[in-house]
Parts: C-alpha cells; sequence; structure tokens
C-alpha cells in the first residue's frame, strides 16, 4: 500500500502507540482486500457499544484506550447500548443486571473520554449529525453499523464500506480507512438489476422481505439494482436494515432514490414478481396472538410513530399486547414536541431509547414469546435468540393483538 510522509510518521508511532496500531490495523486489512491507498473519512459510527454485546474483554479493550489518552480524530457517534441510559429499568419484561448497568457504564466513560457523541442510536442519518457535518453525496465515512451503512450508500450518497465494529472504532481513531469497495465510484455500479414486477407500493414489512429475496439471489461483487416501488421512508429504512441482515451487502442502487448515475452498465435483468413477496410475507406471518407489537429496528423514524398512532386510533383501544418502540434520544425529543409520546403511551406503548429489543437482554427472558414487528432485521435477529416472531405493516400490528 502507498502511505504519504504523514502516514507514515503516525505508523512509526509520533503520534502515539493507539494510533499506530490503529493504523497498522487498518493498513493490514486494507492490503489483504488489495487496496493501494487510504482516504480521509469525515465521521466515524461506532458499533459494538453494548455490554451485552462485547462483554468484559470488550470494556477491557476500550478502557485501555481511553487510559491511554486516545482520543478520535474524527467527529465519533455510537450505536445502541444494552438499555434506556436515563431509565435502565424501562425495557418490558427484561430484567437488567446491576452488574450490566456497572460494565455498560464504564463503556461509554470510555468512548466519551475518547471524544465520542453518545447518539446511541443506529440511524445516525435522522440525528443533526449528517447535516451538522456537511455529510452528503460522495462523503467518505466509516460506520460500524450495516443497517445505517446500507441507507446512508443507497438513500443518501453517503459512501461507507460495511465496517466491523472495531474497524470503525480504527478508523475513527485515525481518521481514515482503505480506498475499498464502495469507496470506489467502480465498484458502485451495478451489474445485475431486480425488477420487482408490481404498480403496488411496497410497505416497510415487503420492503424488509424484498431486502432478503435479493440478498438471496444476489451473485456479484458489485451492488444490486433493485428496480421497486417501495412505499416511503420507512420502506427504504427496513430494506436497508435486510439487505444488512440477511446478507452483508453494503447497498443497493436504487433508480429515482440513489443520487448517483448508475452509468447503465448491466449485463444481467431479472424479474421478481411480486407474489413471490407474498408468499414469504405469508410464511413470516406472527405464530399466533402477539405478546408484544415491536416497532423501531432500526430506531423508528417520526413517521412510523405517526402511523402507530393512526393504526391505534383507528382501533380505538388498547391491544393486548404490550406496544414496545425503541428510537434514538433525538427523535424521542421530537415526538415528545408533537404530543406522539403522550398519545401513543395513552394506548399503552412503552419507549425505549438507547437501545432495543436485539442489542439489550430482551431475548434472554422471552423465549417462546410472541412478538410482531414491522421490522425483517428484528425477525431475522430474533428469531435466532428463540423469540417467536412475524412480520407486518405498522397498520396490521394492533389488528393482530385484540
Ligand atoms: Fe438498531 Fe437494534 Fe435493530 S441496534 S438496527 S434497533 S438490532
Amino acid at each position: 500500500m502507498h502511505l504519504t510522509r504523514d502516514e507514515e510518521r503516525v505508523l512509526e508511532g509520533e503520534e502515539g502507540w493507539a494510533k499506530a496500531k490503529a493504523l497498522e490495523v487498518i493498513v493490514k486489512v486494507g492490503e489483504a482486500l488489495g487496496a493501494e491507498r487510504l482516504i480521509p473519512i469525515r465521521h466515524a459510527h461506532i458499533s459494538g457499544a453494548s455490554y451485552m454485546t462485547i462483554g468484559d474483554a470488550g470494556l477491557k479493550f476500550l478502557k485501555r484506550l481511553a487510559e491511554g489518552g486516545v482520543r478520535f480524530s474524527v467527529t465519533a457517534t455510537v450505536n445502541p447500548v444494552s438499555y434506556d441510559v436515563e431509565e435502565p429499568y424501562s425495557l418490558p419484561r427484561t430484567r437488567i443486571d446491576s452488574r450490566v448497568v456497572a460494565a455498560q457504564t464504564e463503556i461509554l466513560r470510555a468512548l466519551e473520554r475518547m471524544g465520542a457523541i453518545l447518539t446511541l442510536t443506529c440511524t445516525p442519518y435522522y440525528t443533526e449529525i449528517p447535516k451538522s457535518l456537511g455529510l452528503g453525496r460522495g462523503s467518505h465515512v466509516a460506520w460500524g453499523e450495516s443497517s445505517a451503512v446500507a441507507y446512508g450508500n443507497s438513500v443518501l450518497g453517503i459512501w461507507s464500506n460495511r465496517e466491523g465494529g472495531p474497524l470503525a472504532l480504527m478508523a475513527g481513531i485515525v481518521g481514515k480507512t482503505y480506498f475499498y469497495g464502495v469507496h470506489d465510484p467502480l465498484w458502485r455500479k451495478p451489474r445485475i438489476a431486480y425488477r420487482i414486477l408490481t404498480n403496488r407500493a411496497l410497505d416497510e414489512a415487503e420492503a424488509g422481505v424484498l431486502g432478503e429475496l435479493v440478498v438471496g439471489m444476489h451473485r456479484s461483487e458489485h451492488p444490486p439494482l433493485v428496480d421497486a416501488p417501495f412505499m416511503g421512508d420507512a420502506s427504504l429504512k427496513e430494506f436497508s436494515a435486510a439487505i444488512g441482515s440477511a446478507g452483508s451487502l453494503p447497498m443497493a442502487y436504487i433508480p429515482g432514490i440513489t443520487p448517483e448515475d448508475p452509468d447503465g452498465m448491466l449485463e444481467e435483468e431479472v424479474e421478481v414478481e411480486y407474489r413471490e413477496i407474498a408468499r414469504r410475507m405469508e410464511e413470516l406471518q406472527p405464530p399466533g396472538r402477539p405478546d408484544i407489537i415491536y416497532v423501531g429496528c432500526p430506531h423508528s423514524s417520526i413517521e412510523e410513530l405517526r402511523r402507530l398512532y393512526r393504526a391505534l386510533s383507528k382501533l380505538g383501544r388498547k391491544p393486548s399486547a404490550d406496544i414496545v418502540v425503541s428510537l434514538s434520544r433525538s427523535l424521542f425529543a421530537r415526538a415528545l414536541k408533537e404530543g406522539l409520546v403522550e398519545r401513543l403511551k395513552g394506548f399503552g406503548a412503552s419507549f425505549v431509547r438507547d437501545s432495543c429489543l436485539i442489542v439489550s437482554p430482551f431475548s434472554k427472558h422471552n423465549r417462546g414469546v410472541v412478538v410482531a414487528t414491522n421490522s425483517y432485521k428484528a425477525y431475522f435477529y430474533l428469531s435466532r435468540k428463540g423469540v417467536r416472531v412475524g412480520i407486518a405493516r405498522v397498520e396490521d400490528l394492533p389488528l393482530l393483538a385484540l
């Protein structure tokens, strides 16, 4: 790999051992992938911050970095953690051990000492950060959350490879990553197009299922072109989360949405009938009356909250299931201002900020419980943890629990 004089200086330890080590990791991974140079990044989003995910080894590592005086070189934000940090015991049907609170607090302190902004959300794109940093088409970043990577590349034109948690951390410390994958404009050009044969706009549950279907068919290093009528932002969010969880795609090119020119270098076109989506939706129906209605994986948008409220109002009463919404602190503040929090609480909804059913200990205490959600990603992970999960769009969730 060609390194600049400055990069060599960092590698030699002139800016401290930690930065040298972080750069060494980035260079080694980049060289293994065949990258020829590094590029500066403008933002890092750190995943793997939940104690439930990284455990004592991760806590020790972060503490060592923070105590060694390591600081992020670029603005760094953080993914969700094990519980709502202001109300640790707010997650329904879940016990949060005081040991978990103590360890999680140490992780957050270490990240804060390193200069991270504790946004604690998997939807950094719904916060003020992209605007405040002027991130837009062609901005290079290192995001460690797969759903945000796919949404950033596909919807916003913010360029990030799908970084593992440690790599996003190292990139944030160094302020650089290797020039590879979707950072290279040539890699971003789709070669295979999937045309979804329907005039019907796909709701967010169907969009997630479409993500799974595309991942199952796609065999190209280049991103797929997915020509589908997505219903709105929630559909794009759930589709992005699905291609990052059912598979490892960092993006899809979506005509009319992705702010780039695909260059017309297509080699193959695949037609997908709507009935394939409908069939999979049928299979993924909730396995019985839900105990929990869950919205907010990735963290909820304001549009989803409004739709959930409209659906509950139409019903006119509390459903028999617990309603859980996970969302970012900034979106919670906005919903509070709009009166949505109060109104949804009136229907029995609980709000979990900073966390979600997947990265919290929820599944440990709820094996066998039936969850109905509008999120394919939530289905994907919760069902692997022994929770019984089904999918439906927001409007249908309350109807399932009458
Ligand atoms: Fe976010 Fe948790 Fe889903 S971190 S993407 S809500 S698994």
